[in-house]
């Protein structure tokens, strides 16, 4: 066992290699949901008036009901899912209530959550009391209103369900630190390699049938380029072979089919997917494909779990958790989503992205590097404008600990302990308070000293972009090295095309994107 003092200096030590990757200019301040008031407050409707706060907003009760027990919670969801769709379920609810904080049943509810009851978060500046660990308690609750059963994960609560207030918590939470630093050297050549990998597949597609889609030859480099980079081990050399995202689409989707839709008859979907959940030992042996071959592959990270104190099973479902649903859900919603805003943008903002990035390339000597890519601030921008527009994991949960009093741009909000907050983040990260245009893509909106105060507003993480993760808080452990990624999948592509075109469309989990024609890169 170590010492507690050489854990504490291994952690600090921890925290320095992950901070680099952001840039250190930007200035690190707290967002807490009871800062000062906004300067505009939007004039909404009738509020009944009582206390006024010490920031001097006035206190008005929380708008909206649940309606009757579970035939309430049942309508909410057929609003969800079918009758209005997700945004327009929050919208039009925000309207009505001319309120950015109102209450209303988060799906699945009956009969998988025992209580759907939430208090919805709209706006960026109530939305942050959900990062706030001293206020609301994040324990089962990254799925939301159901925690999927422990069978889908060898019996273990996953360090994603853990409260940090957990003894578990911490340690798990440094043992990702340990995965992410020690692949540190070798996520750039991996990176290169499972990419140009991908846009050859792509082009030979793109040559034989005019168009080519991203969706599935994105899955296998996301999944190939991680195990390369996190365990040095490349799948096609093992057992599990090919087979890696397809065992890990069915296992996530059983864990998440009461959130999902897949555009079938309502009246055979929602009594299939959101009314009881999907038995796990119907994935049983997929899961055990993937933990075989995540035990082979992870032998190094499992000893320095073992001197953590963790044993090497819990911290193997771990690892797998981390990396398939972590990491690769994320990425495979985050990838096509970038190819999406990047390639409806157009020529114009390729071609300035190209001559940034290939000038910073050049001018290192050819090489792509961490400091080089820092340099370049169109890149990075596009990069975070991605993560602000379309938050890749778009709904956020936390209970209250204690009575608490929120508030939003125009009131506040008195909430009692137990209630459950909900935060729906693309609202959030697109409040007209704090971001213009904030329904646009705007390419170079986080530039300049102005566009990096904006960052603070972005959430993608599950906290803002100018903090880090820590054992104290539930911020993304991935957080830099999500970035680091995005930033890097902008990069081959400029590096090796002047422009391209897309077509897309939606699927249960986000963007679907065709590449429709693709020009390599000029000399000049
Ligand atoms: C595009 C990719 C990713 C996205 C969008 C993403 C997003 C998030 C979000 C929103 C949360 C908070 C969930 C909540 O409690 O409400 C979270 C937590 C977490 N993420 Fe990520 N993530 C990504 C990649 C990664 C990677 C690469 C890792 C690590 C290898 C990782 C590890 C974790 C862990 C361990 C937690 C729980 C943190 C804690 O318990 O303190 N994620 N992530």
């Amino acid at each position: 066992m170590r010492s507690l003092s050489s854990l504490s200096t291994h952690y600090h030590y921890l925290q320095q290699l992950h901070s680099p990757i952001i840039n250190r200019r930007f200035s690190v301040r707290p967002i807490s949901a009871s800062s000062a008031s906004a300067a505009n407050p939007p004039s909404t409707a009738e509020k009944p008036q009582s206390t006024a706060t010490t920031t001097g907003l006035s206190i008005r009760k929380i708008p909206g009901n649940y309606g009757l027990p579970i035939i309430g919670p049942i309508k909410d969801r057929w609003d969800y899912f079918y009758n209005q769709g997700r945004d327009e379920y929050f919208k039009s609810r925000s309207q009505k209530y001319q309120s950015t904080v109102f209450r209303a049943n988060m799906p699945p509810g009956p009969f998988i959550a025992s209580n759907p009851n939430v208090i919805v978060l709209l706006d960026g500046k109530s939305f942050p009391v959900l990062f706030d660990t001293s206020k609301v308690e994040k324990r089962d609750l990254f799925t939301g209103t159901y925690m999927p059963s422990t069978n889908f994960t060898g019996g273990y609560r996953i360090l994603s369900y853990l409260d940090p207030s957990e003894p578990n918590h911490t340690k798990l939470k440094n043992l990702l630190f340990f995965l992410l630093q020690s692949s540190r050297d070798k996520v750039i050549p991996e990176f290169h390699s499972t990419f140009t990998q991908l846009f050859e597949t792509l082009e030979s597609e793109l040559a034989s049938k005019g168009k080519a889609a991203f969706g599935d030859p994105n899955d296998k480099a996301c999944f190939n380029f991680l195990a390369r980079a996190f365990y040095g081990v490349n799948p096609a050399d093992t057992k599990l072979g090919e087979k890696g995202p397809t065992l890990i689409a069915l296992w996530i989707f059983f864990q998440l089919a009461p959130l999902l839709t897949l555009g079938l008859p309502s009246f055979l979907e929602d009594p299939l997917l959101h009314t009881f959940q999907l038995p796990p030992f119907l994935v049983k042996g997929s899961y055990k494909k993937l933990y075989d071959f995540f035990y082979n592959a992870s032998g190094k990270i499992l000893d320095e779990g073992e001197k953590m104190g963790i044993q090497r099973e819990e911290a193997c479902h771990n690892l797998l958790f981390a990396t398939c649903f972590n990491s690769y859900g994320g990425m495979k919603i985050l990838f096509p989503s970038l190819l999406k805003f990047i390639g409806q943008a157009g020529v114009k903002l390729h071609k300035q992205l190209a001559e940034e990035i290939r000038t910073v390339v050049q001018s290192n000597g050819g090489t792509v590097t961490m400091s080089g890519m820092e340099q370049m601030e169109l890149m990075k921008s596009v990069v975070y404008e991605t993560l602000r527009i379309d938050p890749p994991v778009p709904l956020q949960y936390g209970k209250a600990k204690k009575d608490l009093v929120i508030q939003s741009h125009d009131a506040a909000f008195e909430v009692k302990k137990g209630e459950m907050l909900f935060g729906f983040q693309p609202f959030a990260t697109k409040d007209p308070n704090i971001f213009s245009n904030g329904e646009e893509f705007v390419a170079d909106r986080f530039m300049g000293d102005e566009g990096e105060k904006l960052l603070k507003n972005v959430f993608w993480s599950n906290g803002p972009e100018t903090e880090n993760p820590s054992v104290e808080n539930k911020q993304c452990a991935g957080k830099n090295f999500v970035v680091l990624v995005g930033r890097l999948l902008v990069v081959e592509l400029f590096m090796r095309y002047d422009t391209f075109e897309v077509t897309t469309g939606t699927s249960a989990l986000g963007s679907t994107v065709t590449l429709t024609s693709v020009k390599r890169a000029s000399l000049d």
